[in-house]
């Protein structure tokens, strides 16, 4: 059994963020932001929506792009570093909204990567046959835990929600593998003190309840670890770098991406990029970009689809899809 791509779905807030309205809040300018990340604007969650909202109305494009019925989905998987509370998952919020009765759900956190550890959870139980339709939600809304003040964190995050349909297939398409890795000893790279059980809210600080990043230290370790788990990946897979169609990288900045492409010779044409639009948007970033992806006729049957992301954790890794 193949785990196939039958439907993909994306969800961003309304709200849009631009660089020049950044600019009233922080020392900083478009001019920065754009030839430092990319970045020209970003999505924001309005204060009464959270990520299962987000999640939810991705699920429901995904479904409709499939063309299959909430009911037909077995199991339920949200990557989210950002759920709606800290229990229950936002996994069985999505699913109680879809009104699936006793479909098993949960959440599973690799942050940025997280859609790469959910489609290689989701692969692993198809191919296992416990599954047979899997709904697969990437989703976060990092700016509710951005702080405003930090010029460091503030212009690069934006909120939204990806989702596919994963659907088991005899057919010689779908997932043909995955790279997963983690490095727990950089945990300080990217964090959020405050919120969890080391500092539960109720006696946190506001300012410890922000997201901390190591900007320029993460940048390096990104750009070797996405080679490495593209480089792993190929070879896995015994395909060559050129047979690769496609290349859908984490939206974390455009230096990163570049970077990478450059060490790996791809073509700027083969590797796409939103970022511009949306800034990081976490687990969201590569089903939404994969969603985009399709609906502009850049994915065809056959194609040879790379995923590769790189997150908080530190974790990372690369998914390969045959179309
Ligand atoms: N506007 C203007 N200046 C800014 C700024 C902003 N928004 N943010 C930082 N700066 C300043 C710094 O204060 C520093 O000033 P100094 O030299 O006077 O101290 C200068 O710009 C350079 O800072 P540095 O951190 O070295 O910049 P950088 O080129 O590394 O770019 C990031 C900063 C955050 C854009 C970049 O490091 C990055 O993208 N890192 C990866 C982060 C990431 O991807 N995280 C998510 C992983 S999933």
């Amino acid at each position: 059994m193949q785990a196939a791509i039958i439907g993909t779905g994306a969800c961003v807030p309304d709200q849009v963020l631009t660089n020049k309205a950044l600019e009233e809040l922080v020392d900083t300018s478009d001019e920065w932001i754009v030839s430092r990340t990319g970045i020209r604007e970003r999505r924001r969650a309005g204060h009464d929506e959270a990520s299962s909202d987000l999640a939810y109305s991705a699920a429901r494009h995904a479904l409709k792009d499939a063309g299959i019925r909430a009911d037909e989905v077995d199991l339920v998987l949200v990557a989210t570093a950002t759920p709606d509370m800290l229990l229950p998952s936002t996994a069985c919020i999505v699913q109680g909204r879809l009104g699936l009765k006793h479909v098993p759900a949960f959440d599973l956190s690799a942050v940025c990567t997280g859609f790469i550890y959910g489609l290689s959870t989701a692969d692993a139980f198809i191919r296992s046959g416990a599954y047979r339709t899997i709904l697969l939600i990437g989703v976060d809304t990092l700016t509710k835990f951005t702080d405003y003040n930090d010029r460091t964190t503030c212009v690069i995050f934006g909120d939204g929600a990806g989702a596919i349909v994963v659907r088991a297939t005899h057919e010689k398409k779908g997932v043909v593998g995955s790279t997963l890795y983690a490095d727990g000893s950089k945990w300080d790279y990217i964090y959020v003190p405050a919120g969890g059980s080391r500092t539960p809210s109720s006696v946190a600080d506001k300012t410890n309840c922000y997201l901390r990043m190591k900007g320029h230290d993460t940048f390096k370790v990104a750009v070797r670890g996405l080679e490495q788990a593209i480089v792993d990946l190929l070879e896995r897979c015994h395909l060559s770098p050129d047979e690769v169609d496609i290349v859908i990288p984490h939206q974390a900045n455009v230096r990163i991406i570049e970077a990478l492409t450059r060490k790996l010779g791809y073509p700027p044409e083969k590797v796409f990029v939103n970022i511009e639009r949306y800034g990081n948007t976490s687990a969201a970033s590569i089903p939404i970009a994969l969603d985009e992806a399709v609906r502009a006729g850049k994915i065809k049957s056959g194609d040879n689809v790379l995923l590769a992301a790189f997150g908080s954790g530190l974790t990372w890794g690369a998914s390969l899809i045959r179309w």
